[in-house]
Parts: structure tokens; sequence; C-alpha cells
């Protein structure tokens, strides 16, 4: 065939190396709507649900059991699945219908109901929704700080600007899994530089990150997945119970934690069933709620190429955020990993989010560059945060993020390096060179960053963790280094894990340790004029970015 000189140069977009397949009903390739999904119901005797979304209970596998013993609010639940979906998706966007009225209704739903709810609504009405139901008014987001090399000085200085940025959030995970304590240490050490009160994870294999945030080298935990079938629940040796004691694990040394979930994992493990992304979706958030969890990254997050793939994709991971918060959960709205080669697109995706806005718009913006990104990629970089920032200006909605200075970085990234270099000379760990840290000061990535040795780092990493140190040791370590200011945040950190405040529902920090969350925050969007705003000294600082001329002086 002769060839179209228009579709040649269509082709060479980067929309064309994206991945797009047709649905493939038996192996899940299906985002909403499937014909296997069961229908909604649900049967109440004698306070037992004696039926689930056409099961009946002998029937129940793992997952429905755990559902309908832990996680549906069973008072006024035969009533509310006997309301009509259109009725129940129009209360969902309507502003004059209060969070807290349909809440209640919410609760009472099956994983069957809350997916008729919301395939009744298009991406506008679902963003509607989500301005309203997302627990905790003000919004905020969480960042990737991680690097090829796992070197520790370099996330300490991405981290405290990381922090500076205003993420209220960041996690980091391994390059090479015996690194984690060092990692885990400087991330949090970093970011209590750039901004006390900012929250630190470090995702790696669940005992190991559990055992890091017993120590107190973390202060929350989210990605303790879930899945939506009893054989790929299992195959990883796992059920809905040992995820649960899981949660309790964190929850009873103070740390906050959610779970993860998103549409896809079944198809990528082989085990959909036949059934929707969506509906198994439902199923993971149930067992989230049921769990007693206060809240759960979703939004494909790491899976989200198979969603990604399929007609109405991005709607449907639009609508398990807003079925997560439906359930009156944290959402940690995805965003996470890389999934398109078009810019446009990443901002189709990132825009479903970012203008009803969530309590955490990307559950991993990367704040370093994507080569140096340890979970793959992000959607968004730090090579597109000045991009961001202007979609803020340009809409006037908060994404979470603040202008900065370069003279504020540079500053703060040598300060979290220095800082790090104490905590590694009190603890007797391999030496932070001052080389190091004037690399570091002005680095864009690892590729800046002279070389450490890694076999000595990753002996003392381990070797940490065999003499016991814990988080009052680095403290003590950042007070006599001569950072008395930052060892006051540490341990500040480290009070608040005995007060557990944070463990309420979409809790952060603001700059002076009050806990920000649905309990003292809780979002009363009505409508114009209500819920959150970005006004008075927030939006000076948005409007305010380094790019802008002062018309007065040209
Ligand atoms: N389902 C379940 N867990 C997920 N994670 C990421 N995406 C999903 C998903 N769709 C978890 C995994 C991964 C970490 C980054 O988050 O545990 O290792
Ligand atoms: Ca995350």
């Amino acid at each position: 065939m002769k060839r179209s000189k228009r579709f040649e140069v269509l082709e060479q977009r980067p929309i064309h190396q994206d991945g797009f397949v047709k649905e493939w009903i038996d192996e899940g390739f299906i985002a909403m709507e499937s014909p296997n999904d069961p229908k909604p119901s649900i049967k109440v005797e004698n306070g037992v649900i004696t039926e689930l979304d056409g099961k009946k209970r002998e029937d129940f596998d793992l997952i429905d059991l755990y559902i309908a013993e832990h996680g549906i609010d069973k008072e006024g639940a035969e009533r509310v699945l006997a309301m009509d979906s259109v009725e129940l998706a129009n209360m969902l966007c309507n502003p004059n219908v209060a969070r807290e009225d349909i809440v209640k209704l919410t609760l009472s739903m099956t994983p069957a109901k809350v997916v008729d709810v919301v395939s009744q609504m298009n991406v506008v009405e679902m963003m509607m929704a989500m301005q309203k139901m997302h627990p905790r008014r003000s919004v905020a987001t969480q960042s990737h700080v991680t690097n090829l090399r796992d070197n520790p000085v370099q996330i300490a200085a991405d981290a405290a600007e990381g922090a500076l940025r205003g993420f209220a959030e960041q996690e980091t995970t391994v390059a090479v899994a015996r690194y984690a304590p060092f990692n885990a240490i400087s991330i949090m050490v970093g970011s209590q530089v750039g901004r006390p009160g900012v929250l630190t994870q470090c995702s790696v294999e669940e005992a190991l990150e559990l055992d890091l945030g017993m120590r107190g080298f973390t202060s929350y935990a989210e990605t303790i997945s879930v899945y939506g079938t009893e054989p790929v629940f299992t195959d990883g040796d796992d059920t809905p119970w040992s995820k649960g004691f899981l949660a309790s694990c964190y929850a009873s040394r103070g740390l906050k934690m959610r779970f993860t979930s998103g549409s896809g994992s079944e198809v990528m493990m082989g085990y959909a069933e036949g059934k929707s992304m969506l509906y198994l979706e439902a199923r993971c958030i149930f067992i989230t709620k049921a769990s007693g969890v206060q809240g759960l990254q979703n939004g494909a997050v790491s899976c989200i190429g198979i969603p990604g793939s399929v007609p109405s994709g991005i709607r449907a991971v639009l609508a398990e955020n807003l079925i997560c918060v439906m359930m009156d959960l944290e959402v940690a709205s995805g965003n996470d990993q890389a999934f398109s080669h078009s810019d446009m697109r990443r901002t189709e995706k990132l825009m479903c989010q970012f203008l009803p806005g969530t309590d955490i718009i990307s559950c991993g913006y990367s704040a370093v560059p994507n080569y140096d990104n340890m979970f793959a990629g992000s959607n968004t970089d730090i090579e597109d945060v000045d991009d961001y920032l202007v979609f803020q200006r340009d809409l006037k909605v908060d994404g979470g993020l603040r202008p900065v200075t370069e003279e504020e970085v540079i500053k703060i990234r040598s300060k979290a390096a220095r800082a790090i270099q104490a905590v590694f000379e009190g603890l007797g760990l391999p030496k932070i060179t001052d080389e190091e840290v004037e690399a570091v000061t002005y680095a864009h990535g690892s590729k800046d960053m002279p070389a450490r040795n890694l076999v000595e780092d990753m002996k003392a990493a381990q070797e940490l963790l065999d003499r016991k140190l814990n988080g009052a040791d680095i403290v003590k370590a950042l007070a006599e280094g001569g950072f008395m200011d930052v060892a006051e945040e540490v341990l500040s950190l480290l009070k608040q894990r005995v007060a557990g405040d944070f463990l309420q529902t979409s809790a952060i920090f603001d700059n002076n340790w009050h806990v920000v969350s649905a309990v003292n925050d809780s979002n009363d969007y009505m409508g114009p004029g209500s819920g959150y705003r970005l006004s008075g000294e927030k939006w000076e600082q948005v409007k305010n970015i380094p790019m802008a001329m002062d018309p007065r002086s040209i």
C-alpha cells in the first residue's frame, strides 16, 4: 500500500509507543462492566450476611467472607441495595448532599453495588464527587526519593528539597535490598531538614519494613498489597487476615499506614476470573475497610499499564479512587508509575485527580530524575515540576507543591547533606566526604555524584540493624554533630509516634507538628463558596513562580 504522509507523521508521535489492546473479557482485560461481574445483592439474617452479590454464604471465598464479616455496615444495607443506582450517583455529585449524609449510605453498599453506582458517572461527574468525598479538606501530594546507587547523601539532599517543595509524604525504596536501613534514615533526616513534619517511608520486604518502622526509622507504611481474587492473594502466601494482622502491627507502634491495591494486578497475575478490573478493585477497597485501615494507595499504581491499555481504563482508575473515598478511606490516588510516552496523555491522567483534589494527589511524584527512580519511574518527574507549578497557577488549583528559589534549594540540600554526614559520623558508619556534600548540593542526579564504596556501605547498613540502633540514636548523633535543630525535629517525630494522633484518617502534619486530618480538617465541600479554596497566603505563594517577571521592571 502506498503510505499516507499524514499517517507516517502520526506514527512518529510518542502516543504510538504506548500499548493499547482490545477487550479480552475471559482474561479480565476489561476496565468496567464485565458481563461476568455479579449483580448487586445482599441478605442479612439475624445480623449475619447470608448472601452477597449473588453468592450464598456457603459459596463465599476468603474475600467474600472477610468483607461480609467486617467490611459492610449491615444496618440499612438491604435498604441501600434497593435504592436506584442512578439516584445514588446523583447524590454523590450533587453538591447539596453533604458528604456525611452520603457516607452513611455508601458504607452499607456491597462491592457490586458501589461499582454499579460509579458506572453511572462520566469523568466530570466522578471529579465532582471526588471533590466532595475525599476525607481531608486540604489536599497534599507524595514523592518518590530514590537513586540508582542508593547513595545516602543524595537521598538526604533530594528529600530535603522535596520537603521544601511541599511534599507532605516522601517514600524511598532500594536498588539493592541491603541498603534499606541507610535509605530509611537518610530520607527521614533529609525530610526533617527540608520541612519539619514530613512523613517518610521505606518500601521494602514486609518484615524488614516493619522492623524499620518499629525502630523509628520511618513514620508511615503504605505498600501493604491486597488483591481482589483468592488465587492472587494466596499466591503471595497471604490472606486478608494476614494483611489485617500486619496493619495492626504498624498501628500498635504508632505508625500511619495504608494498604495498596489497584486495577490490573489480578490480570497481571493471571487470575482475574473474567471479572472487570473495577469490580476486583472494589473488593480490595472493601478488604481495606474491613481491616480497619485508615486509607489506601490505589489508582492502579504499579499496574497502570493494564487499565491504561483498554477502553475507559483511565476513567475506571478515577472510579476506583472515588470508591476508595466513598468508603471513607484516605486516598493516595495513583499518578505513580509511568505509563505513557505522551506528555499530553500523562497530563490527561494527572488532571483526573489534580483538578478535583484528593487527599494525596500523586502517590509517587518522582522528586528525582527518571533514571534515579527505583520505583520504575513515575508519571511525573522532577523535570516536570515547573510545569506543575504553572498548572496550579493557571487554574488556581492547589496540587500540594510550592515555588522555590534556586538559592533556597542549594542551601537546604547542603544542610541535609551535612546533617546526614554528621549522623554517619556519630553512628560510626562509612564516611560521607566533604566532596560528596559539595557535589550533592548542586547535583541533578546520581550521575553527578562521586562513587561510594558499595560493599562497605552494605556491610555497615546490615550492622546498623545488628547493633540494634533506633530513632533515638539518630537524634543523639544529630545533636552531638551540631545539628540540634534537626535533632529536635526528629525527636518530635518520635514523640508523635507515641501520641498516635496521626493514625487518624488522612493525617499529615503542618509545619508546627499539628495533625491535619479528616477529624479536624474534614471535607465540607457543598458547592461554590465551600470546601477547600486556594486563597490567602497559600495563593500568594502559588502565584509567585520565579519564572514570572514583574511588568513594572521591564
Ligand atoms: N496492587 C497491589 N499492590 C500494588 N503495589 C503497587 N501497585 C499495586 C497494585 N496494583 C504495591 C506493591 C509494590 C509497591 C510499590 O506497591 O507492593 O511493590
Ligand atoms: Ca507511594
